[in-house]
């Protein structure tokens, strides 16, 4: 969501003539695009921004500096009390309004800050500046309402509020004529599509019929689902619809019932299990990914071991683990964090290593089995080879040249290294 993000402001910074540079050192504007979900991503951008407050650092030609994203929310004009040398702040729901806070800053030098609530300005999705050709994020959905107990995403982000399925399609349609033939639908809960606007009779699934229809998109991934909301009706979408791949990250978070309860969850063990199982009787060859906090307040031993054990059970083909992180504003901030970091650090290993074992097993049977590959670069590493995608993520490397860059290829399983399927 953040890249996504950058990319729109990126566009808008190119409309009053500027552009990117990869040299932090003659850059006439830094911006830090930010997130809050854990500390440690906070600590780093405090830091970086912090060291740039050195009477040394660039005196000769100081670059204006904006602190935008997550974080900018969090903190609002806090953060020019931390950080008196930054110029602006600008929240998540203002990105919009990026060009006129410059030029604010620069009419009037003094600090600037914005952040707002609620996202209320639709974006001007058409001049977002990718630097990928061949896949694009789309961003569908904005905000939470589910207040889990540990993320701040509510708070930073605000409520839900859907795009209009018009200046989706309109931006697919776009992007389709680029030459773009995966796009990725993203929201902090996508499977909510629609419900804040029923007047517009569209909920995720109608979505996903429509973008089906665009000549020249070949894929459709999409990301995040929340268990509760998952229907049978995209179930039965991500079956029927050619181009929706057979990829759910639908994270569990913890596998234990009180665990859940106090995260706030709004599902039980019993009640994620059954959608899996549905799922999986409906989409038999999808793949599943899912997000674990580990060393959540009070967790136990026992409570950890459960968790181990779903992993174990479902056999995700993608996993990202985390610490839990205490985030100041959420409710879980009221209670002791009390699982030790080194507890956090062993229990996390614990579920890396497991999971190791599952990959290796998910890709053994992967053998022999005919994979369609979005071929997306040549590689680097092995010349005559190239490099691409399967429908479900999980990178694959063919023979193969540069004419082959942004077609499907249909190949046959013959080998895998750790992270890589080998195919001809
Ligand atoms: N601590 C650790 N992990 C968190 N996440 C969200 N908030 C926290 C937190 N306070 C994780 C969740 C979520 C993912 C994007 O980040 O697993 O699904
Ligand atoms: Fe955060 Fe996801 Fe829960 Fe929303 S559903 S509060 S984004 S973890």
């Amino acid at each position: 969501m953040n890249e996504l993000d950058s990319e729109i402001m990126i566009g808008q910074l190119e409309q009053r003539g500027m552009h990117r540079i990869d040299d932090e050192e003659t850059a006439d504007l830094l911006i830090f695009n930010t997130c809050s979900i854990r500390d440690l991503a906070e600590r780093k951008v405090m830091g970086k921004v912090g060291r740039m407050a050195k009477p040394n650092y660039r005196k000769h030609h100081r670059p204006l500096i904006g602190i935008t994203g997550c974080m900018a929310n969090a903190k609002k004009e806090k953060l020019f009390q931390k950080l008196p040398h930054i110029d602006f702040v600008l929240g998540t729901n203002n990105i919009h309004d990026l060009n006129n806070v410059l030029d604010e800053v620069l009419s009037s030098g003094t600090k600037v800050f914005r952040t707002a609530d609620n996202f209320t300005h639709e974006l001007d999705y058409q001049s977002a500046k990718r630097d990928d050709k061949l896949k694009a994020h789309i961003s569908i959905i904005r905000g939470c309402d589910k207040f889990c107990t540990y993320c701040v995403v509510p708070y930073t982000r605000g409520p839900e509020v859907s795009r209009d399925p018009e200046s989706i399609v309109l931006e697919c349609q776009k992007l389709a004529l680029e030459g773009y033939k995966e796009i990725t639908l993203l929201g902090q809960n996508v499977n909510s599509y629609g419900k804040d606007k029923p007047e517009w009779n569209a909920l995720f699934h109608d979505l996903l019929y429509r973008l089906n229809d665009i000549d020249g998109i070949e894929r459709i991934h999409f990301m995040t689902s929340h268990p509760v909301d998952i229907t049978r009706e995209l179930m039965e979408a991500i079956r029927d619809l050619p181009k929706v791949c057979e990829f759910v990250h639908f994270p569990l978070q913890a596998g234990s019932n009180r665990i859940l309860r106090k995260m706030h969850r709004i599902y039980t063990l019993e009640q994620y299990l059954e959608k899996v199982a549905m799922l999986r009787e409906i989409v038999p060859n999808v793949a599943l990914g899912t997000d674990i906090i580990v060393g959540f307040p009070t967790e136990t031993d026992a409570e950890f071991e459960e968790t181990r054990r779903m992993l174990e059970e479902i056999k995700y083909d993608t996993l990202f683990a985390f610490g839990y992180s205490q985030r100041q504003g959420t409710p879980a901030a009221r209670w002791v964090d009390d699982v030790p970091e080194e507890i956090k650090q062993e229990r996390l290993q614990i579920l890396l290593k497991q999971q190791g074992g599952i990959d290796a097993a998910i890709r053994q049977k992967l053998l022999n089995t005919e994979m369609e590959i979005l071929i997306t670069e040549v590689s680097d590493r092995q010349p005559g080879f190239v490099k691409g995608r399967t429908r479900c993520w999980k990178n694959a490397i063919l023979p193969g040249d540069n004419s082959m860059i942004g077609t499907l290829k249909k190949i046959t399983i013959n080998g895998y290294s750790n992270q890589t399927l080998l195919g001809a």
